[in-house]
Order: C-alpha cells, then structure tokens, then sequence
C-alpha cells in the first residue's frame, strides 16, 4: 500500500470528521449530509478506516465512534500538527518497501525538497559501509529528499549533525539520555538504538542534493534483530528504544525528530559549525575513549580527542596523530 500526501484519499474526509468528534457517535445519515457524500461512500470509507487499522465503535441504529489510532505513521497522522517549515510538507508512505533510501533517489526534484519517504517495513535497507538493516515493524524507516544552501565541505558534518538531532529528540521525549557514537550512531547502554545514512548526489563539485536517512529501533524484538546482524563485523549489540518510551507514540517521536533535524539544518545553511560539533561531543561515548579504526592504510589505534568542523575524528598515539575522515569505530574500553 502506497499514500502520497499531495493526492489525499477519499475516505480522509470521513476520518478527519471522526476524529474532533471522537466523543460522540455519528450517523452514516449525519456524516452522509454533513460531509456531501452518499451513504454508500461512508460506508466504504468506514470500512477502509477500519482495514488501516484505526477502531471504529459501531453501535445499531446509533452510529460509528472513533476510539482508538494505529501506530502506523501515516502520512495524514504526521502531517498533522507538524510545525516544521518544510521538512515533512510532502509524504509518501509504504507498507512496505525494498529501501526508502533508493526510492527517495527516484523522487529527488526541487519541487519535493524535504520531502519524507516513510515505510513500515523495508525487505532491502540499506545501511553504512554497504551493509543492510533490518527494517522489521516496529522501527521507523524513513528518508529525506533535501537541496541544501551549504557548501560541499558541509556534507561530512551533516550525518553527524543528523545524529545530535536525534539524540536531542530521544532526550525530549524519552526516560533516558543516549550517546553519539563516532561517526553518527545513537547507543543506549552501549548498543545500537538508531543509524543514519547519508547521500550525496554531486554535480560538478557542488551538492546537488542529499538523502537522508534515518532507522530507529523505536518498538523492535531487540533478539530477533540481534540474530540476523550477529555477524557482521564490528556489530555491537542492538537496543530497542521500547522500554524508554512507553507513551511516545511514533508519530509524535518523528513529528518532533524532523524539527530537530529542520533546526540542524538551518544551522548549518547559516555555518553554525562549532556550535554543532561541541554539542555532539558533550554526548559523545567516543571522545576521550582508547579507540581502533581498520582503515585502507590498516587498523589504527589510540586515544580519540576530538571532531574537527568537518566531522573527521582526530586519534593520538604517542606523538602521532591522525585525522579519520570516515569507518568503523571499536571502542577499546566502557
Ligand atoms: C547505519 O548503517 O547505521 C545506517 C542505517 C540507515 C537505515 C535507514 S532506514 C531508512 C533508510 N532507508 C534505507 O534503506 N536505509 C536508511
């Protein structure tokens, strides 16, 4: 199943009008003269309602109530009360997908910057270093298309900054206070809580565009996950955001994520780079850490000090130091 929010379903009508008078039951009469629509279309609508997996009450001879919204994250249900000033203006959504990732490349245009591309499910996602994720339901999958005003030379910041959004969304919203792993993983007690990837599509040296995306282990079988990826290298262990955040519900997590980021965003256009890097080192669980990094010129080792304003780590070895542009981080100690 396939939505896009800039042609709007027919039975949304129907939907919007149960939900402010959720209180009440209404009349496939009452809602057929109010709404302008046949009795026959309600119903359909009714049932069409149902089938997304919202709970409608029905009572003989009395009417239909509406009680209770899945957590599906769609695209109506995001759009509204989003207080962003783009991101999230067009949505697409999918039950299921093979990588919102690859599609949001087929849909980049200008027209659709900071456009989201959602899914419930991916049976391909793509995840960093060629490596896949496990997109089961329960997570939330989903990309950005954006045109960003900022220089190439802000591209390897922009995952980070990704990360630093995401954190602070899960520090707003959650019981707990996760940290940024180099270079832009978000951990809880040391595992995996969320990744992002990020594309850059160039054109003649300039940013054309980039593809945000971003996989949070919102509400997942942290086991059955752990199973499938226990053999990938350098795999660290997989934390559901679950127990932290029981009466978050998805929308409102990705509502107040996509301000965040449209925040970090915005920073960056206007080269607030400082202000970026420092936040992200003070949750950082790499600085200050005995590291080891494989890279093309071998493995190397020592003690991670700092980010520069491109997001390169820096690693000190007695005398030697040594500025790592992108890889693998191994904590070497808690
Ligand atoms: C990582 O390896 O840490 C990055 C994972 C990124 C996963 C997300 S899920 C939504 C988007 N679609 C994909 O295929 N991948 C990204």
């Amino acid at each position: 199943m396939e939505f896009n929010s800039k042609n709007e379903p027919s039975f949304l009508k129907v939907l919007n009008f149960l939900k402010t008078h959720d209180t009440e039951y209404l009349s496939g009469q009452d809602l057929s003269d109010v709404l302008r629509i046949s009795r026959v279309a309600i119903w359909k609508s009714i049932k069409k309602i149902e089938e997304l997996g919202y709970k409608i009450e029905t009572k003989q001879k009395v009417g239909y109530k509406l009680v209770e919204k899945p957590k599906t994250i769609f695209p109506w249900e995001l759009s509204s009360g989003l207080k962003t000033k783009f991101m999230g203006h067009t949505i697409y959504y999918f039950d299921e997908i093979d990588s919102t990732q690859r599609f949001s490349h087929e849909i980049a245009n200008k027209e659709n910057n900071g456009a989201i591309i959602i899914a419930t499910q991916q049976n391909s996602g793509k995840g960093r270093i060629g490596r896949k994720w496990v997109s089961r339901n329960g997570g939330i999958y989903f990309s950005a298309v954006l045109f960003p005003k900022f220089d190439i030379s802000f591209a390897t910041v922009f995952p980070m900054a990704a990360s630093l959004a995401l954190a602070k969304t899960i520090e707003k919203l959650c019981e707990i206070k996760p940290e940024l792993k180099w270079p832009n993983d978000v951990t809880i007690k040391g595992e995996k809580v969320a990744g992002i990837l990020v594309d850059v599509s160039l054109q003649s040296n300039k940013i054309d565009y980039l593809i945000l995306g971003i996989g949070i282990n919102f509400d997942i079988n942290e086991k059955e996950v752990q199973k499938e990826l226990k053999k990938t290298p350098n795999f660290y262990g997989v934390k559901s955001l679950g127990e932290f955040s029981k009466n978050i519900k998805p929308v409102k997590f990705l509502q107040t994520l996509l301000q965040e980021i449209e925040t970090i965003y915005f920073q960056l256009e206007s080269k607030e780079i400082e202000k970026i890097t420092k936040e992200w080192t003070k949750r950082s669980s790499t600085i200050g850490k005995n590291i080891k990094i494989p890279t093309e010129e071998g493995i190397i080792q020592g003690k991670a000090t700092r980010i520069e304003n491109d997001g390169a780590l820096v690693v000190e070895n007695k005398n030697k130091s040594s500025r790592i542009i992108a890889g693998d981080v191994v904590h070497l100690e808690k």
